[in-house]
């Protein structure tokens, strides 16, 4: 077996451990001699998988029963439209902070809706997002009914290190792309959420994380299946769940706790950044980071080369290298690192000494 460092942005790398379980469980879960894929939802197994995978990420968030985790489809895509779907009424206005295409994919989802309007509090779009806005910039609209953050910006590679002050006003964000890869001050959030694909299991299911007492305040007069409270009620059961995806997140998160829970997964994840980040500003100019010293990301490391012939050239011979999935996003080009949970540091260490060996022959 041969696998290679898998530097993707999501779908992503995975814990070996974690796939070596789920290969050794896939023909005969826990003796009852079908996988998880072929087992009823409604089965007292399956919904011990499901509240176990809740239990897990309610505890790494270090909430109580204040809170909810639901396991819900669509992706963050779907998010974008059931959040102001939801909580956009009553006159109240959508506050969003623009730090990437991301939130601006979050922002236009809003502004289809005729439900209530929506107001820009601050944005970094003439910086090319190459920054995250200070709190002194944000203005929030009278009569707010939320605001909207994307914590992590995967293509522009910045990232929240403090979270804006948003005073009583319901604090949303899209962790697509670090949810549980630092603690996170979950009491602070009305509502997160993220695919699971990046730094917690495979593709086909959304975690939400989401305070109950706002919950109450939510549109019941959408669509059932759009209603968070639906799926809150249902225990994330009221439709056919992607119940191998959820048992996937069980086992990721396991592996997070065993793995010293979040403190101990940021200090490994601010470890391998530093590594790539090191390469990078050692490199003498060669390799250019964009993104503003405070606000580059711990996960999607971004940088450019001096040509774009020298760009192809770096990633073919990457791949060769065995350190795969490092093209940047077809919007900004250049190259992107993503160091998800599952990457480890010694692959963050093989990418630094191809960088430093790929300086010394075409710098
Ligand atoms: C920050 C962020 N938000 C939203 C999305 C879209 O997520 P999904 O494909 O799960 O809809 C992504 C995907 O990469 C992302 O990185």
């Amino acid at each position: 077996m041969s696998r290679v460092y898998n530097f993707n942005p999501g779908p992503a790398t995975l814990p070996l451990p974690v796939l070596e379980q789920a290969q050794q469980e896939l023909l005969d879960y826990h003796g009852l001699g079908m996988s998880v894929m072929e087992m009823s939802h409604r089965s007292k197994d399956y919904e011990a998988i499901n509240n176990e995978a809740e239990a897990r990420i309610k505890r790494l968030a270090g909430v109580g029963d204040d809170y909810r985790v639901l396991f819900l489809q669509g992706g963050a895509s779907l998010q974008f439209a059931m959040v102001p779907m939801n909580f956009l009424h009553g006159g109240k206005v959508g506050n969003y902070i623009l730090t990437g295409s991301w939130s601006e994919k979050a922002l236009s989802e809003a502004t289809r809706l005729e439900s209530g309007p929506t107001h820009v509090a601050a944005s970094s779009k003439d910086e090319k997002y190459m920054r995250i806005p200070r709190s002194d910039e944000l203005q929030l609209s009278d009569n707010p009914a939320y605001v909207h953050i994307t914590t992590n910006n995967t293509i522009a590679g910045t990232q929240w290190h403090t979270l804006p002050e948003v005073g009583d006003v319901p604090l949303v964000a899209d962790a697509s792309s670090d949810i549980l890869s630092r603690p996170f001050p979950a009491d602070k959030y009305a509502l997160v959420y993220a695919g699971a694909q990046k730094n917690l299991g495979p593709a086909g299911v959304t975690i939400v994380l989401l305070r109950e007492s706002w919950l109450q305040e939510a549109a019941t007069s959408i669509p059932a299946f759009l209603q968070y409270s639906t799926h809150a009620k249902a225990n994330s059961l009221y439709n056919t769940p992607p119940s191998f995806a959820v048992y996937m997140v069980n086992l990721v998160t396991k592996w997070i706790e065993d793995n010293g829970g979040l403190s101990a997964t940021e200090e490994r994840n601010q470890q391998k950044a530093q590594v790539i980040y090191s390469a990078i500003d050692m490199s003498g100019g060669f390799y250019r980071g964009p993104v503003a010293a405070d606000s580059r990301s711990m996960v999607n490391i971004v940088f450019r080369l001096p040509s774009e012939e020298l760009e192809k050239q770096f990633l073919s011979e990457a791949t060769s290298a065995g350190l795969v999935g490092l093209k940047g996003h077809r919007s900004v080009g250049g190259i992107r690192a993503s160091l998800y949970n599952a990457m480890s540091l010694e692959g963050c260490e093989a990418l630094a000494a191809f960088m430093q060996d790929f300086v010394q022959q075409h710098g």
